[in-house]
């Protein structure tokens, strides 16, 4: 564990410097695997000078880590094990800065996010956080002060949330298994009802009005789209896309989502589309998980569908997401919260912390090592773990970080 020091970014700076320029095999990379940083465009002869030197360029990825409240330090403490177990595995590196954002440090200082730690997270390969939400500061405060507003900032503007049931893990729909629940919700993550627009007249009084806008722009409708249309044809399963929103009422905005949806779609037209009401989705979910591929949806509609994916897949203890910039920084995050009743318990569940580093893996184009993740925790969902629930593991946090740090690095105990 190392604190964030001003020599960072120096290293940030050397790193750059040798970072060899994207070759032609980066085009048509899939969004999830777009690189994160900006290339300084050295040209080969550059690399010959290094290659004659006989320097070894190893991989290496700069990880800022925010604990955060509740639980988020105990399950982040797992993940960052892990990563350490797979980096030495896969042979790359993660220097990983940690910062101390959430409810504390507010209740301590007053300041959510210090304005220079924006700046600073940009200089990060990727961002990995555990949970925003503490019992002692008001809802909304750190919510939006800290993990909106990077979300908003870095222009985070996908949130992908894989809904995966893996073998061994418990459903509560009846008849439904691993291959009946394997599809992803693409939410859009910088707009919508979150945007923060509207306003509050005569508060206080019987004449109260509030008003709460959802913002829609045709540009960020769009690369939000864009980016759920290429994730299907990279992602190849059923190569289906289905829009989720609610033509029949929301007739401004999800008109713009809907025209913007079958025009992208023109250009895809090996990807077989679909439409659904963000009501009827949830009945589906529960009814026929099966039909879905990938779901592309608005923030809010976003927001309340992948809770309900969490729950089919087992529950909050294995949901994880990325806040995703394909031409920026990333973050990457288990979706359940600070669960602050089980803080310092060592018993909630540290997969779905573990799951996130792997999406985080996957983003940084270390594919290999994330399905060695994916790997090492289906083999603890399917041979160890009684549950998925705090507290109902049969193990406890560190214990269950042990197990996939464990075979992760290849032992098969
Ligand atoms: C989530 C959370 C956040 C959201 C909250 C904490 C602001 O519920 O990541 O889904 O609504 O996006
Ligand atoms: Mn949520």
């Amino acid at each position: 564990m190392t604190f964030y020091k001003p020599y960072i970014f120096i290293l940030n700076l050397l790193k750059l410097l040798l970072s060899p320029v994207p070759s032609s095999s980066g085009l048509g990379r899939s969004p999830l695997k777009a690189k994160t940083r900006v290339r300084v465009p050295l040209g080969p002869p550059f690399f010959s000078i290094i290659r004659i030197l006989g320097v070894e360029l190893s991989r290496s990825y700069n990880i800022a880590v925010i604990p955060g409240d509740g639980t988020g330090p105990e399950v982040v403490a797992e993940g960052v094990k892990v990563l350490d177990a797979v980096s030495g595995r896969y042979g790359f590196k993660l220097n990983t800065t940690f910062f101390d954002f959430g409810g504390d440090r507010y209740l301590r200082t007053g300041e959510t996010l210090p304005d220079s730690a924006l700046e600073e997270l940009k200089g990060f390969d990727a961002i990995y956080l555990g949970a925003i939400g503490h019992p002692d500061v008001k809802p909304g405060i750190l919510e939006k002060g800290i993990l909106l507003r990077i979300r908003f900032e870095l222009d985070q503007y996908i949130n992908l949330r894989p809904v995966k049931l893996y073998p061994g893990v418990d459903c509560p729909l009846k008849d439904k298994g691993p291959e009946d629940i394997d599809f992803v919700v693409v939410r859009e993550n910088t707009e919508g009802l979150y945007a923060g627009a509207g306003g509050v007249l005569r508060k206080g009084t019987p004449d109260e009005i509030a008003v709460q806008e959802s913002i829609n722009t045709r540009k960020g409708v769009e690369r939000c789209i864009r980016f759920a249309f290429e994730f299907t044809k990279k992602r190849n399963k059923d190569r289906k896309l289905t829009l989720c929103g609610k033509t029949n009422v929301l007739t401004f905005a999800f008109d713009l989502w809907e025209r913007t949806f079958y025009e992208v779609a023109k250009e895809y037209p090996d990807i077989k589309t679909d439409y659904a009401h963000v009501d009827a989705i949830t009945m589906w979910f529960v009814k026929n998980p099966e039909w879905f591929d990938v779901i592309v949806t608005d923030n809010m509609f976003g927001d309340i569908i992948t809770d309900l994916g969490a729950m089919i897949q087992g529950g909050m203890g294995i949901a994880a997401g990325g806040n995703i910039n394909p031409n920026g920084v990333s973050m990457f995050e288990p979706i359940g919260g600070s669960a602050p009743k089980y803080k310092g318990k060592n018993m909630i569940n540290p997969l779905a912390a573990i799951s996130a580093a792997g999406l985080m893996l996957e983003h940084l184009g270390e594919e290999e090592a994330a399905k060695g993740i994916e790997e090492a925790i289906i083999k603890v969902t399917s041979r160890h773990l009684k549950s998925l629930a705090a507290g109902q593991m049969g193990y406890t946090t560190s214990e269950v970080g042990d197990l996939v740090a464990g075979y992760v690095s290849g032992s098969d105990q």
